[in-house]
């Protein structure tokens, strides 16, 4: 990063104010630092407290100057419609979420589905599952109910997310809930906005990777046999879930492997005031040191898959387990950028992630064993993909589409490109940098393309 001139610093104290000068260092421009001292200056002005304004707004300034994101020096951030409330130690809603998150929305308004039923996986600060239901709710195409649930491993995410409903129920951004949103949250709606609004939104804790998570939420899905799960906080049990078919899956989960963290590739401010939790998956070993003792999950075939694919992947790999076991219609899974997407391509469509075969039979550590290196390798064999896994060998074949959506997912004429993987073509939507891939089951699929036709 340049180092800002002098005269940068004096026409900012000059022009704007001392304070501007104070926050150049981490706004590198004149009009971000007069933008943010504005910000600031309203967000005191807006809320009470019995420090004297001045005071507060000083100390904010300076809490910022030290480099600490805006979002948790004002404790929020606009995300769609909504206002969403950020602290420490969750991650702060990004605009490329928010983009792909209006997209899947708009899609399923046009979905003949009714009810609708969505699982959020990871849910931070609840922001996905929160803006969803904004804009369902705000369609009149859809005849409700809504059901929608967020989970998340970290207490601080779910009490956060909890409290997100709650305050934007209380901004009027959102309809009330009947029960209030820290109970089981059964929402009815203005009948004004939509016929059958009601919904219910609610967030849970739990480690996705446990082995009971499956049958916890998916009693019917054929889970390999688990033992109860040994961990403290209380599970939420088969009738905390929709009974009926998952219409959305998604997740933004942690994606960043631990040298990609270290590195210079990501942000200081990302890597010093962000949860590395939210960031960094677990070393494979140790999720499944976690597990162990519970399962058979961990010390059989999964466990292949898992230690094959690439350390920052590992959570795509467990996605595409539970895709195999629930068969959503629609799945959802951020991704941060090209290389990435085309591995979890890869994953689904070379090496059969989500068939069952997959994680029984599958064996992908044939090479050296170092993992994802051999999965580059496995170019043109085909040797995952195939009846029985989910996106078939070509397109238009299989159970399953697959796409990768860029940062700008909307638009129509939206830019559609191919990529072809292991002979198939995989459609690329979108401008911008990769960021989402996307499974859809062929009837979906082909009612949507029907549309667009
Ligand atoms: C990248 S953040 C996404 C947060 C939010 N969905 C968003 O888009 O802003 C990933 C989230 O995954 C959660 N997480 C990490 N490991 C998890 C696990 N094993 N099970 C469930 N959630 C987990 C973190 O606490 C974090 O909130």
């Amino acid at each position: 990063m340049p180092r800002l001139p002098p005269s940068l610093f004096w026409r900012a104290s000059k022009e704007i104010s001392p304070l501007a000068a104070r926050l150049l260092p981490v706004c590198r421009d004149l009009q971000s630092a007069a933008n943010e001292l504005r910000w600031i200056r309203e967000h005191v002005k807006s809320t009470q407290s019995p420090v004297p304004d001045g005071l507060r707004f000083w100390s904010l300034v300076e809490k910022r100057a030290t480099g600490v994101p805006l979002q948790y020096v004002l404790g929020n951030q606009p995300f769609g419609d909504l206002d969403i409330l950020c602290r420490r130690g969750v991650l702060i809603p990004r605009p490329e979420t928010e983009a792909y998150t209006l997209h899947i929305a708009n899609i399923l308004t046009k979905s003949s589905s009714t009810p609708l039923n969505i699982l959020d996986l990871c849910t931070g600060t609840g922001c996905i599952p929160l803006l969803l239901l904004h804009s369902l709710l705000a369609s009149p195409s859809v005849a409700g109910p809504i059901s929608l649930h967020g989970v998340d491993i970290s207490p601080h995410a779910v009490r956060l997310a909890r409290e997100n409903l709650a305050h934007n129920i209380r901004l009027g951004l959102l309809p009330a809930s009947i029960q209030g949103p820290n109970s089981s949250s059964l929402g009815s709606g203005n009948p004004s906005q939509n016929p059958n609004p009601y919904y219910t939104l609610k967030f849970t804790e739990q480690d996705i990777f446990s082995p009971s998570f499956l049958s916890s939420h998916f009693p019917s899905s054929q889970q390999p046999s688990t033992q109860p799960s040994t961990q403290s906080n209380p599970q939420p049990t088969s009738k905390d879930m929709p009974k009926n078919d998952l219409d959305l899956l998604i997740s933004n989960p942690p994606y960043i492997s631990s040298s990609a963290f270290t590195s210079r590739t990501t942000a200081r401010a990302v890597r010093q005031h962000e949860p590395r939790l939210a960031l960094v998956p677990d070393p494979i070993s140790s999720l499944l040191t976690a597990y162990s003792r519970e399962s058979s999950h961990s010390g059989g075939s999964s466990q292949k898959v898992y230690e094959s694919c690439h350390p920052a992947d590992v959570f795509y790999a467990r996605l595409a387990e539970i895709v195999g076991m629930v068969r959503p219609k629609r799945v959802v899974m951020e991704v941060g950028g090209w290389g990435q997407a085309m591995r979890v391509v890869r994953g689904f469509v070379v090496d059969g992630w989500g068939s069952h075969n997959s994680f029984s039979t599958h064996n992908m550590s044939s090479g050296d064993g170092s993992g994802y290196e051999s999965s580059e390798s496995k170019s043109g064999s085909g040797s995952g993909s195939g009846s029985d896994g989910l996106l078939g060998s070509g397109r238009g074949q299989g159970e399953y589409e697959i796409e990768v959506w860029r940062d700008e997912p909307a638009g129509e004429n939206d830019a559609k490109h191919w990529a072809v993987v292991d002979q198939r073509e995989v459609a690329v939507r979108g401008r911008g940098l990769a960021r989402v891939v996307y499974l859809v089951r062929r009837d979906c699929w082909e009612e949507d393309e029907g549309r667009k036709g």
